[in-house]
């Protein structure tokens, strides 16, 4: 049984872009009601994601400002800030809105800008990102959101022999599948050697095993499971959303590389949808680093701890393999516009999932699981969706 439905997608480019937030949101928004077939005066509430606008650009209450842009204000409108997992949770608090009766049509979203355009370089947006660090016991160290995940990546390596080379595979992999989605922030393919021969961000990640930063918004619309059926948009079903969270700072966790609160999201999701790992068609996860993959491809039960980095040397979790990780290209490739990535996931499974995906296609694609996390692992939402067809 569904506990809602996605009637409506859109999402603008990921990438550079000189347009304000609530110009981007717009881009978004609208392509979403169309597809939905749901007009402005239909929406009972805006959820929105945006995690870091205070410090990049003065931006605080975004969410009334956007609905008054997107004419619908008026509405209750609520921002969410949860790190990178930012617009899952705010999806997530959508679906028990439908759900639970509170509202019928929601519209949920994230718009980030995280560019230059913002004025802040490559070091002071790292400073803005390493907020989501602890503030007393890891921000004085210096921590950086690289340097967080290359240390859950080393112990990775350290247990499970998890190698560099496998590591530029996955960007490999996400690269390639971002050449063949339009709205990636990187439409090129790279080599194994050309990862391996970028320059090392923190070891073992080199350049090209890091997401960029990128700016977008993404939106959909949620609706519930019977509601669907009065719209034209044509509906995939959210069976099941977990949420789970670990401990802050992450040396106090007890086991730093199996990223606890993905595996408890996922049995919850799974749970939910009254389903498991086996079944799923593809995944997509949340690539912010190459290692951050190998984690969550385990964590959400895909491969047996260990078995991720092998499995993608050998091609499975390429869009022709036998379980497609990340065909949008990832974060490593679409991009990573902190708020507006939990909602990209599931522009990506809706699409995928009714068949619209174009050249990235999954082939018979009809159920599939989004992984969206926050901080140094420290939050987890988990999504499962299933097509109608
Ligand atoms: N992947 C692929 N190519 C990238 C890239 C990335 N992540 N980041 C930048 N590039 C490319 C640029 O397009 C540019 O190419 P060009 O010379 O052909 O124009 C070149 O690499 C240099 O770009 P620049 O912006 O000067 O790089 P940078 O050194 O300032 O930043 C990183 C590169 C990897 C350090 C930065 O993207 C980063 O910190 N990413 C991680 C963001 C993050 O932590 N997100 C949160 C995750 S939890």
């Amino acid at each position: 049984m569904a506990r809602a439905s996605v009637i409506g997608t859109g999402m603008t480019t990921f990438g550079v872009h000189d347009r304000t937030l609530a110009e981007l949101f717009a881009e978004a928004v609208f392509p979403a009601l169309d597809d939905a077939g749901v007009g402005t005066t239909e929406v009972d509430a805006l959820y929105f994601g945006n995690a870091m606008g205070g410090q990049t650009e003065n931006e605080t209450h975004l969410a009334p400002k956007l609905a008054s842009h997107v004419g619908m204000a008026g509405i209750p409108a609520q921002r969410f800030e949860d790190a990178c997992a930012t617009s899952a949770n705010a999806f997530k608090h959508a679906v028990q809105a439908v759900e639970s009766g509170v509202h019928d049509v929601v519209l949920v979203g994230g718009a980030e800008r995280c560019t230059p355009e913002t004025g802040l370089d490559t070091a002071a947006m790292t400073r803005v990102f390493a907020s989501a660090a602890h503030r007393q016991v890891e921000q004085p160290t210096g921590l950086t959101f690289p340097g967080a995940f290359a240390l859950l990546t080393k112990r990775h390596m350290y247990e499970h022999g998890t190698t560099e080379e496998q590591l530029a595979e996955i960007a490999v992999k996400n690269h390639y599948h971002g050449s063949l989605n339009p709205r990636a922030h990187f439409g090129r393919d790279i080599s194994v050697e050309e990862v391996l021969d970028s320059p090392v961000v923190a070891d073992p990640f080199h350049l090209m095993d890091c997401c960029p930063f990128s700016d977008g918004a993404s939106a959909v619309v949620v609706v519930s499971e019977d509601a669907a059926e009065s719209f034209d948009g044509d509906p995939v079903d959210v069976t099941g959303i977990g949420h789970a969270t670990d401990v802050v700072p992450m040396a106090d966790k007890a086991h730093p590389s199996t990223t606890q609160s993905a595996r408890d999201a996922a049995a919850e999701a799974y749970d939910q949808a009254d389903t498991t790992a086996d079944a799923m068609d593809f995944a997509e996860v949340h690539d912010c680093f190459t290692g951050a993959e190998v984690m969550a491809t385990e964590a959400i039960g895909l491969f047996e701890d260990g078995g991720a980095g092998p499995a993608v040397a050998e091609g499975r979790t390429r869009l022709d393999g036998d379980i497609p990780v990340n065909p949008s290209g990832g974060l490593k490739a679409k991009g990573h516009p902190i708020g507006a990535t939990g909602t990209a996931q599931v522009v990506e499974l809706t699409e995928q999932l009714r068949g619209e995906a174009g050249d990235r296609q999954v082939a018979d694609a009809q159920r599939a699981v989004a992984h969206n996390l926050g901080g140094g692992a420290a939050t987890t939402v988990v999504t499962v969706m299933e097509g109608r067809a």
